[in-house]
């Protein structure tokens, strides 16, 4: 260790002193969070591992963190120009001849097809492993002549070989005998100015090869572009949102106080994606491939105590196709170290339960599982006490337990709870469970659990029951990234993702298609939301080259574990879901993988239901019969039109929709309502996401949908968009379930000139807006949409009565309006039994941005380097009203305890960056993101934009104990 000393020496070790650790050495259980003072690298240092290892050209860091969201260099071999080439007209020849490529050669005779376009599109061309050539003349503009440039040719599907003039001057994939395919890459060729004449005579010919599906010339490609954290060539593409994996290195310096030498110490990571590898002073500790599941080394026998630094490392490695969403990179979650005296409770080691729950009283079952790394046998004492929400200890009982040296053993003790407060969705009463160890009269460890007493069931004739009483779920799906945050789970921002669920009516979230961070249970904990914890996207047959597929044998147990064991003792967990849509399912190696995963999670957690959700292309869907019998719930994606034949088929069978279509709203909720085997709906999704760019979008006749395209950089399907406002889905969705009397009014976007029919794409909502703000349509007739669970509407403009329209369930809970468009006040109201009024919806013509306003999300909160104030930044009129056209550049500026970590504006399309101070409005609106220093005092936040009124907020960061 003595060039770790010299390297470092004391004054640098002032920073690596973790004062909580210091101040609490004398506890017996020293929990502390291990997030600050990171040293980090984007990028590959092989020998970084060293504990000598000199980073200090390193970035500083603090955890949560997420490099892929932050902005890339900008592109340095992007001088020459481009031309695009694949739009327009071709000719083109099935077959293959090397005098294709002659410019000479006369191609009068070939077909005229028009690109891009896969030749089943445009010919009559279907056959697989078959040859076709296409040939041009291109057009040259002035500027381009007598330079070299880039010639974008498209997309080829698999294989081509692209020449100008004859000479070949690219191509991707590789030609049979050893083919290999290139389907989704740009072709982009450079071009030297010495081939072309630029007379509008130069011909471009392209050879290509389809091996088996579509072939030929099929898109085009714009040039290579890069902004914010975004490029147009990520590998893997709209999937990830056009994001940049790669590798990563972390490394941290820290001391330990010498007090601490014979604890036990662990360091445990909450999650990082993905394949990271970790050492401590030059040790390798081990690896974790999975991306979302926490793992723990005990690092007690590596560390050094007193003045010595000791050095974490850590490689981060998420290079090629990992996934079909944006995952993030880095160490993305929490990381926390743990000091124990020998005699301890394990990690994950509280288990507890509430196998009887009445409302006069509740057993609590608790399993404890107690290690001993003392070389001698101790007889401990483990006390268990329960104490309820106000503090106050409600049950306890104590037991003496023999351990022998090394010795790791369980213990179960059942407490009797009287009257207990049910946790429930609407009162998520949180109980602790308190765990003493003590042993020769001295606490050795001392934790606490956070529980909740209910009880769940799913049965078919019931549906899910908590605590008896049915429940349906209503519920959507949500990927772990927190939008302009990326992947980083802060605990405040993972609170606020379930506030907004909340608000917006649902009471389930299904966490797609992996564990989510602790914190984000806890927030479901105490905010009543139920969860259906997921494991896998994909089992042995990976969906993507590099995704989890290629470590799932060796690695199954460990992540089953990492969730369960986990997870297990939170209230809102009521359902485990061993994998989505997985490749093999509707196969007999899918029934045995599902048996094999089903029952590992029932041998750690005998009391939560195991399901799985299909693919609804499942073909026969009856091959899902050998899977689901391994399951207890059936998962149905996308599938309600097998609800009723099922039940009749299966009546036994537990459903839940786990995914569903947003458009297809209406059918899929009023099947669940109907039907009490269907426990409940999840929709695709709750809240946007990054990546799966663009699968639900509009578009109108005669343009092509955008799928996964640049610069799509979300999905766009969410309820709530990527900053967590609401979209009209989500009001509609919760009108279907009529949780409340409520009425919400949109009107849908006029056409184009020249366009009149919307297509709505795959988890797309039509273009629909809150707005009665429609400059240069005056007069023009707008569809207006009035949403309702009150039996009847009326609309009024401008205080004109519009009628009264019927929205039950035979109306879709709609009524649809036709108005003409004149500026003012569209007032729509819900009306009950006897006319009274139970809700109302208001849109107001907006004028030209005058001012901006500034709305935290709380005014105060806490210095502790982690906390978020989440300020809505929105252009409004002078009149106070948000301008809904508005897409305004707002500049930001904050003096005080705190910084600016995120700007969004839930613009599907936006490839701006996510951490400069500055963002466009979409829509009227955008999103600051302020994180808390450790020190209190005020934040003052100022936005503002040319010839605007600014504004300005004030937020209090406080010290809390
Ligand atoms: C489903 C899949 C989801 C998501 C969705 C939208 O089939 O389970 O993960 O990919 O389609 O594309």
């Amino acid at each position: 260790m003595g060039t770790i000393e010299s390297t470092f020496g004391i004054a640098v070790l002032a920073g690596v002193i973790l004062p909580a650790l210091y101040a609490n050495a004398a506890s017996p259980r020293l929990h502390i969070l291990f997030d600050d003072g990171w040293r980090f690298l984007r990028g590959d240092a092989p020998e970084a591992w060293k504990p000598d290892f000199d980073d200090a050209g390193w970035r500083e860091v603090d955890l949560p963190h997420d490099w892929a969201v932050e902005d890339l260099p900008p592109l340095t071999d992007e001088t020459l120009p481009s031309l695009p080439i694949a739009e327009g007209v071709w000719r083109f020849s099935p077959g293959d001849d090397p005098a294709w490529k002659d410019p000479d050669f006369d191609d009068a005779a070939w077909q005229e097809v028009r690109l891009p376009a896969s030749w089943e599109a445009h010919s009559n061309y279907t056959a697989d492993n078959v040859y076709g050539w296409y040939r041009r003349r291109i057009e040259m503009p002035a500027e381009l002549r007598g330079r070299d440039l880039v010639l974008l040719v498209g997309k080829v599907d698999d294989v081509d070989e692209t020449f100008v003039n004859g000479v070949k001057v690219g191509g991707l994939g590789q030609f049979p005998p050893n083919y290999q395919t290139a389907w989704d890459q740009p072709r982009r060729y450079v071009v030297p100015a010495g081939l072309l004449r630029g007379d509008g005579t130069d011909l471009v010919a392209v050879r290509v090869f389809d091996g088996v599906g579509s072939g030929g010339l099929y898109a085009a490609v714009g040039p290579h572009q890069r902004s914010g954290p975004f490029d147009s060539e990520a590998e893997g593409g709209g999937a990830v949102g056009f994001t940049l994996g790669g590798v990563g290195w972390y490394r941290k310096v820290f001391s330990l106080p010498q007090e601490l030498h014979d604890r036990r110490v662990m360091l445990t990571f909450d999650g990082v994606y993905m394949n990271c590898e970790v050492w401590l002073n030059g040790r390798r500790l081990g690896e974790h491939p999975y991306g979302y599941t926490s793992f723990h080394f005990d690092v007690t026998d590596h560390l050094v105590f007193g003045e010595r630094p000791n050095v974490l490392a850590v490689r981060v490695d998420a290079s090629g196709k990992t996934s079909r969403w944006y995952p993030g990179a880095g160490i993305y979650r929490h990381v926390w170290l743990t000091a124990t005296h020998p005699i301890h409770v394990a990690p994950w080691g509280v288990y507890v339960t509430t196998p009887e729950v009445g409302h006069n009283k509740a057993l609590v079952r608790v399993q404890t599982t107690l290690c001993n790394k003392l070389p001698a046998g101790r007889q401990v004492t483990v006390r268990s006490q329960v104490l309820n929400p106000d503090g106050k200890e409600v049950a306890a009982t104590e037991t003496p337990v023999d351990m022998a040296a090394g010795q790791t053993q369980e213990l179960v003790q059942e407490l009797l709870v009287r009257h207990p407060r049910l946790w429930s969705t609407e009162t998520p009463t949180i109980y602790r469970l308190v765990t003493t160890v003590s042993a020769g009269g001295e606490v050795v460890d001392k934790l606490e659990t956070p529980f909740g007493i209910r009880s769940i069931s799913f049965d078919a004739s019931h549906g899910f029951r908590l605590n008896g009483v049915p429940v349906k779920l209503r519920g959507g799906c949500v990927h772990h990234d927190n939008g302009c945050l990326g992947a980083c789970a802060f605990d405040r921002a993972e609170e606020r993702r379930v506030e907004l669920l909340k608000a917006a009516g649902f009471n389930a979230v299904r966490t797609a298609h992996n564990p989510p961070s602790p914190a984000f249970l806890d927030a479901c904990d105490r905010l009543g939301m139920l969860v259906i914890d997921e494991a896998f996207d994909c089992w042995r047959h990976g969906k993507n080259p590099h995704d989890y597929g290629r470590f799932f044998d060796a690695w199954w147990r460990r992540d089953i574990e990492a969730m369960v064991l986990r997870d297990r003792n939170h209230p809102c967990v009521i359902l485990w879901s061993i994998g989505n849509e997985v490749i093999e399912q509707g196969t007999p190696e899918g029934a045995d993988l599902a048996a094999m995963l089903a029952s590992y999670v029932r041998q750690l957690d005998p009391t939560r239901p195991v399901t799985q959700a299909a693919h609804p292309g499942t073909d026969p869907w009856e091959n899902m019969d050998a899977n689901f019998a391994q399951v207890d719930v059936a998962g149905y994606n996308y599938k309600d039109d097998r609800y009723a034949t099922d039940h009749e088929r299966i009546p036994d069978r537990v459903i839940i929709g786990t995914e569903s279509f947003p458009g297809h709203c209406f059918e899929q909720l009023m099947a669940t309502l109907d039907m009490p085997w269907v426990a409940g709906d999840f929709v695709w999704t709750a809240l946007d996401y990054l990546g799966e760019s663009a699968i639900g979008h509009t578009y109108y006749d005669g343009e092509t949908p955008q799928f996964q395209t640049w610069p799509w950089t979300t999905a766009n399907c969410g309820d709530l968009d990527l900053c967590g406002f609401r979209r009209p889905p989500s009001y509609y969705r919760e009108v279907c379930w009529h949780i409340r009397p409520m009425v919400a009014c949109f009107v849908q976007t006029p056409p184009p000139p020249g366009k009149t029919t919307e297509h709505v794409y795959g988890w797309g909502w039509r273009d629909e807006r809150p707005s009665w703000t429609w400059p240069g349509h005056e007069g023009e007739t707008l569809t207006v949409r009035v949403y309702s669970s009150c039996p009847r509407v009326r609309l009024f403009l401008n205080g004109r009565d519009l009628g009264e329209r019927e929205t039950t369930r035979a109306t879709r809970f709609t009524a649809v309006y036709e108005v003409p468009y004149e500026p003012g006040v569209l007032l729509a109201v819900g009306l009950g039994e006897r006319n009274g009024e139970l809700d109302r919806w208001e849109l107001r013509t907006a004028g030209e941005p005058a001012q901006l306003r500034l709305a935290p999300d709380r005014p105060t909160i806490r210095a502790d380097g982690q906390d978020l104030c989440f300020v809505t930044a929105e252009v409004l009129d002078a009149h106070g009203n948000l301008n809904p056209n508005a897409n305004t550049l707002l500049r930001f500026a904050l003096d005080g305890p705190g910084k600016i970590i995120g700007v969004g504006n839930g613009d599907p399309r936006s490839v701006e960056s996510f951490q400069q101070p500055h963002r466009r409005a979409f829509r009227g609106r955008c999103l600051v993101v302020v994180r808390a220093a450790n020190h209190a005092g005020q934040i003052t936040l100022r936005a503002e934009a040319q010839g605007l009124t600014g504004a300005t907020a004030k937020i209090r960061v406080v010290q809390v104990p």
